[in-house]
């Protein structure tokens, strides 16, 4: 799959969205079943519930601001794993749009069985899919509704695709916010920049990770502002080119379509935060987003490997500690906290 060895003339031309998109369609849909042997089962859990909570949290501040036909952007929508999270939170419209034509078709089909297993009396919100490159490609122009505006732009795990280059990350920003409401929402998660570098200047060589990740640059020192690539693998999930999001600059780029930032968290800060609220543990406990430690007769620890646990060995013999505890290895911890939530919002 990688360019990278041909001529200098074939490396000019290489566009990193063409290899993303081929990478996301050869990705096959595992099931239920394989996903919960995956050694970052938790981990995949855990970032799943911090999206549903952030999902949850921003339509109840639509909800407050009056909307009550709430319309939905999934930009990067991937195989459609927010799907629920949208039925759930009762919204009206919800369009979906992605590069991977493959993941666009699974996540149409996905939205038809959830359609088809929904109670007639519970209205499930009608839908749009689009097969797009969002970095190049207006969706305003592909919208059934020319005049369709949102509350909401999703951008899960995606915009770092678009710092490739300035016009790229431009277009996508385009497709994010020009057709948002005033007082609507462009939320999302990203790689944060900063914990990256860090992690690339505190390691001998050009990568660090560890048994589950690994991110690998191609120097160190000097960083552009665009086109700053990474190689990033994740165990059997993720393994492709990806950009530094220098998140001043975004927030910069950002106030052009009259976005104001209201939130920016590292992972742990927004876990440590909303994890205080009964409810959003709940939900956790549900989503299976941590890992029960001790495991004790209920099958293995995630990893053998020796350490993964210190930290929850330790809190466990404290004193009045109940067991088991929910935790997460030391490697997930490492690679999930490496992210950022973002929210900005449309200033009228
Ligand atoms: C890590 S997946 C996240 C999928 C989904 N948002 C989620 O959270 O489950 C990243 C997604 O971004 C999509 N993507 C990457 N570059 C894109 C582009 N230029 N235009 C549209 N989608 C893109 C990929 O095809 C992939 O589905």
């Amino acid at each position: 799959q990688e360019d990278e060895d041909e001529s200098p003339s074939k490396k000019l031309v290489t566009d990193h969205s063409v290899k993303v998109a081929r990478h996301y369609n050869d990705r096959q849909d595992v099931g239920l079943a394989a996903r919960s042997r995956s050694r970052i089962f938790f981990m995949r859990n855990f970032n799943n519930w911090l999206k549903s909570v952030l999902i949850g949290e921003i339509l109840e501040q639509v909800r407050a601001a009056g909307s009550r036909q709430v319309s939905v952007l999934d930009l990067g929508c991937g195989k459609g794993g927010d799907l629920l999270k949208w039925k759930r939170g009762g919204i009206s419209h919800l369009v979906c749009a992605d590069i991977a034509a493959v993941s666009v078709e699974q996540c149409q089909s996905r939205y038809e069985d959830i359609s088809r297993r929904s109670h007639p009396s519970e209205r499930l919100f009608s839908a749009q899919f689009i097969t797009a490159d969002c970095t190049k490609d207006l969706l305003s122009e592909k919208l059934d509704d020319a005049q369709l505006m949102f509350d909401i732009c999703s951008c899960q795990f995606v915009y770092h695709y678009s710092f490739e280059s300035e016009q790229k990350a431009e277009m996508m920003l385009r497709n994010a916010c020009e057709r948002l409401k005033p007082g609507g929402f462009f939320i999302g998660t990203t790689p944060d920049a900063f914990e990256l570098v860090k992690r690339l200047e505190a390691s001998d060589s050009l990568s660090f990770g560890n048994e589950v990740f690994k991110v690998t640059f191609q120097s160190k020192g000097s960083y552009p502002l665009f086109g700053c690539q990474y190689h990033f693998s994740l165990e059997d999930v993720v393994n492709v080119p990806e950009f530094l999001v220098y998140f001043p600059l975004f927030e910069h780029m950002a106030k052009r379509y009259n976005m104001r930032l209201v939130l920016k968290q590292r992972f742990s800060e927004f876990f440590q935060e909303k994890v205080k609220k009964e409810h959003h543990r709940q939900l956790m406990m549900k989503m299976m987003a941590l890992e029960p430690f001790p495991s004790h007769g209920k099958g293995h620890q995630a990893t053998d490997t020796s350490g993964e646990y210190s930290h929850a060995e330790e809190h466990c013999g404290r004193a009045g500690v109940r067991l088991p505890v929910g935790t997460l290895s030391k490697s997930e911890w490492e690679a999930t906290s490496i992210y950022l939530v973002f929210v900005f919002q449309k200033m009228s």
